[in-house]
């Protein structure tokens, strides 16, 4: 990646949302161009709130902030505030946002930047649904050779479903979504559940953001405290998965995570499996490779580049 990396964060926040615009915020080797809401978590009035009030905790008013797409390509909206509570960024009490929302819509200024953009030059991180993303593709088809690369947290395949048994939350909100983004022929490095179910916030990692002693350090420990309730319920895990900062984690130090390039299908048409990702990890298909599936990572040289990143704030 050339230094600093031009990056679009397009998000759903939710806390683990939040958590991963601050790495990247923090983290000199990347230039974040601007941040995109989608709904997902919860609705996107407060996705974009909650993307302003991140930007805020970390100083950078400047990083502009757009409202992306308000409800799935085809379908209702799934929202998960049992996961993240009626705000999306549950946990810490933090100020609302001063900053203004950019007015153009996030869609277009998606397609205008990577139109401006030199070729190949802007990786587009994508943290929640990926309606705003089909949405650029399908109205702009150019743009697929434009785009650097694509990464995302989505998926599932050895860990199945966390939002049905076969399909985890970002996928299964808008599938047919996911099917134009894993179909337009862009590179795409997938962070399913399988990697970030082994990220996972445990007490001493906790404690170790809390001791940063700095607002951000306290706030990030105070939203994992509150995203840890339902995971711990759910899964007994030793902590709540930290999903979405594994996207900035992979492309600040891939050698962390490891994976392979196979072939990702989409699961469109059965209400039973819709959102599943159809991963052909073992490689049995003919079908060409198309993404490359992140399957597991070093999370104790993660979360040691996470804290030193927060601690940067
Ligand atoms: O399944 C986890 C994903 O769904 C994360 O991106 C979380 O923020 C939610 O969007
Ligand atoms: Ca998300």
């Amino acid at each position: 990646m050339p230094d600093p990396a031009k990056i679009i964060i397009d998000t759903d926040p939710g806390q683990d949302d939040a958590i991963a615009i601050l790495m990247a915020l923090a983290s000199p080797e990347l230039e974040v161009m601007g941040i995109t809401a989608v709904a997902g978590n919860v609705p996107l009035e407060l996705t974009a709130r909650n993307a302003r009030i991140v930007c805020e905790l970390a100083g950078r008013r400047d990083v502009p902030v757009f409202a992306g797409a308000r409800q799935p390509l085809r379908r209702r909206l799934v929202t998960a505030e049992h996961v993240h509570g009626r705000t999306g960024l549950d946990g810490p009490v933090l100020p609302d946002p001063t900053m203004p929302l950019d007015p153009r819509p996030g869609v277009g200024w998606l397609i205008d930047t990577l139109r401006s953009e030199p070729r190949g030059s802007v990786t587009i991180c994508a943290l929640g649904p990926l309606t705003n993303l089909a949405l650029a593709l399908l109205k702009a088809p150019d743009i697929a050779a434009r785009i650097g690369r694509i990464v995302l947290m989505g998926g599932a395949y050895f860990e199945v479903g966390n939002i049905t048994p076969a399909a985890e939350f970002n996928i299964h909100v808008d599938p047919e979504a996911a099917q134009v983004v894993f179909r337009a022929g862009v590179p795409v490095t997938v962070l399913p559940l399988d990697a970030t179910h082994k990220a996972l916030v445990t007490g001493a990692r906790n404690d170790a953001f809390r001791a940063l002693g700095t607002p951000v350090g306290t706030a990030v420990a105070e939203m994992t405290d509150f995203f840890e309730r339902f995971d711990l319920e759910k899964y007994g895990s030793d902590g709540a998965p930290l999903h979405d900062p594994c996207v900035i984690g992979w492309l600040l130090r891939p050698d962390l995570f490891s994976g392979r390039s196979i072939n990702v299908e989409i699961e469109t048409l059965s209400d039973l499996t819709r959102g599943m990702t159809v991963a052909d990890w073992w490689r049995v298909t003919p079908r060409p490779a198309n993404a490359f599936f992140v399957g597991d990572l070093d999370a104790a040289g993660f979360f040691d580049l996470l804290t030193e990143r927060l601690a940067r704030l």
